[in-house]
């Protein structure tokens, strides 16, 4: 069955324009253009007044991790279901294997897991130790899998944490095989020697959970990796920019020529940390993820590195816990699961954040929302486009309906919003996946195993022009005679 979307304003990320968009049987945009005929039997949806843009892309998810003890409350099918009420239409999220874990086994893993999502998907693989296996996996991972990216924790010690040789093992092997490196950075052995340390002060409520993580953490960090990238030649994707310390090593990199991506997250963006302080254990706990929230000075950052174009993607690092599970840090902040949610609110926040303000144009809100992300993933324009032939992910959004975010309406599997109570101007009317209408008016009609496995190509465009600038600078021997 086709849809034919009429009447509305086609977004992407290089032009908008006035037309219809027709789709196709096999879930594919079959043609946008003015005034498109309805084959027989087509639903047709009214898009008067509305945006007709490409569904979101979310690169940082984590649907049923496991993690500190716990599993994360979002699972693969509610959570994608919630994303598809938000107007985002595919996520990415991580294969984590344990230190010692082979890769794939671990990506079987999720792959099984994910089989229920109601959305499409597709995983970055982290490298959280390293030895010859893990060499071959990565090979496997990109060459068999259609993994093009790989994730290394730089935080996280005893854990997930790789140190340096693991970073530079794991770097140059990616780039061997023209896949995009991704860090979270913040350095792991300052926030444990911090932790410690404040636990010995006494402090063990949720406001230590900052204080272990300042923004020099994160700016440390971030530069090494950089620094690390730019010795090796490889491209380097930083997760969760959340202060004016990381924002800056990547903006420096960026002028300086190298090719530094950085994601941030809605969350970053409008939350500050006056959370921490709050005296309820439970909202102040809710709020713990890494890295933490900043103050207000940090977001206004963030937000001109968004508009400035040297941060490109945003996420949620949707992760959710609940209430009983963020009391297992009740007496020890170190304790409380790391993460939040957000996979449903991000596009109506960046909206009312970033285009009611001034701050973006829509067609800068699909860059950030979707476009960017699908052509550093290497998924454009078959996601990211509103096109004939590409995939009909598709969201009309009302630039005037409003709503007021609210965990006691919203879809996601958890007991708090970290947005609760704001009221957003902007909103997604339906969403539209691989064809199927699949949230209509407030009516969520997501499907548990609808969603597919995305493959990403290795080798995404910029490979070929970093193959280029490296080659001029390549080191010679001298010729002696
Ligand atoms: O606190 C967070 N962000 N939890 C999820 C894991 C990660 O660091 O991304
Ligand atoms: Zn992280
Ligand atoms: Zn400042
Ligand atoms: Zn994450």
């Amino acid at each position: 069955m086709s849809l034919l979307i009429r009447g509305g304003t086609v977004v992407n990320a290089e032009q908008m324009m006035r037309a219809d968009v027709l789709t196709d049987d096999s879930g594919k945009i079959a043609a946008v253009g003015e005034n498109l005929a309805a084959p027989a039997g087509a639903e047709i949806i009214d898009a008067g007044g509305a945006y007709v843009m490409p569904g979101g892309i979310d690169p940082h998810t984590h649907m049923q991790l496991p993690f500190m003890g716990t599993v994360a409350s979002d699972d693969f099918y509610t959570g994608t279901a919630a994303a598809l009420a938000g107007g985002t239409t595919m996520i990415i999220d991580f294969v984590i294997p344990s230190p010692k874990q082979s890769l794939i086994e671990a990506y079987d893993t999720w792959r099984g897991w994910a089989e229920k999502a109601a959305a499409d998907y597709s995983f970055h693989v982290a490298v959280t130790w390293w030895d010859d296996s893990v060499h071959r996996d990565m090979g496997t991972l990109v060459k068999e899998r259609g993994v093009n990216s790989f994730k290394h924790f730089m935080a996280y010690k005893n854990a997930i944490m790789c140190e340096d040789e693991v970073l530079v093992n794991s770097f140059s092997r990616a780039w061997e095989l023209g896949a995009l490196c991704t860090v979270h950075a913040e350095n792991g052995e300052l926030v444990y020697h911090l932790q410690k340390k404040l636990l010995a002060q006494g402090i063990n409520g949720p406001e230590g959970h900052p204080l272990s993580r300042p923004p020099e953490v994160e700016g440390e960090a971030a530069n090494r990796a950089i620094r690390i990238a730019q010795v090796l030649g490889v491209p380097l994707y930083i997760v969760h920019v959340s202060c004016k310390e990381a924002l800056d090593a990547i903006t420096r990199a960026r002028n300086e020529g190298q090719r530094v991506y950085g994601e941030v997250l809605a969350g970053h963006l409008v939350v500050d940390d006056s959370v921490y302080r709050n005296p309820d254990f439970r909202f102040a706990a809710a709020h713990v993820m890494s890295p933490p929230f900043r103050s207000k000075e940090h977001q206004e950052h963030l937000w001109r590195g968004l508009m400035g174009g040297n941060l490109q993607t945003t996420a949620t690092d949707h992760c959710c816990f609940c209430e009983p599970q963020k009391a297992a840090g009740k007496n020890d902040f170190t304790k409380i699961p790391n993460g939040t949610g957000g996979v449903e609110d991000r596009m109506m926040v960046l909206w009312d954040q970033g285009v009611r303000t001034g701050r973006l144009t829509p067609m800068e809100f699909v860059k950030v929302t979707s476009a960017n992300t699908a052509q550093i993933f290497n998924l454009y324009p078959r996601k990211g486009c509103i096109q004939a032939g590409a995939d009909a992910d598709i969201v009309v959004w009302d630039p005037e309906g409003t709503k007021t975010i609210s965990a006691k309406t919203h879809h996601q599997k958890i007991d708090f919003n970290i947005f609760e109570g704001m009221n957003v101007t902007g909103i997604p009317v339906h969403t539209i996946s691989r064809g199927k209408l699949v949230y209509t008016k407030g009516d969520l009609r997501a499907v548990q195993g609808a969603g597919r496995y995305v493959d990403r190509p290795s080798y995404a465009p910029y490979f070929d022009a970093l193959e280029k600038a490296n080659a001029l600078k390549a080191a010679k021997a001298v010729e002696r005679v």
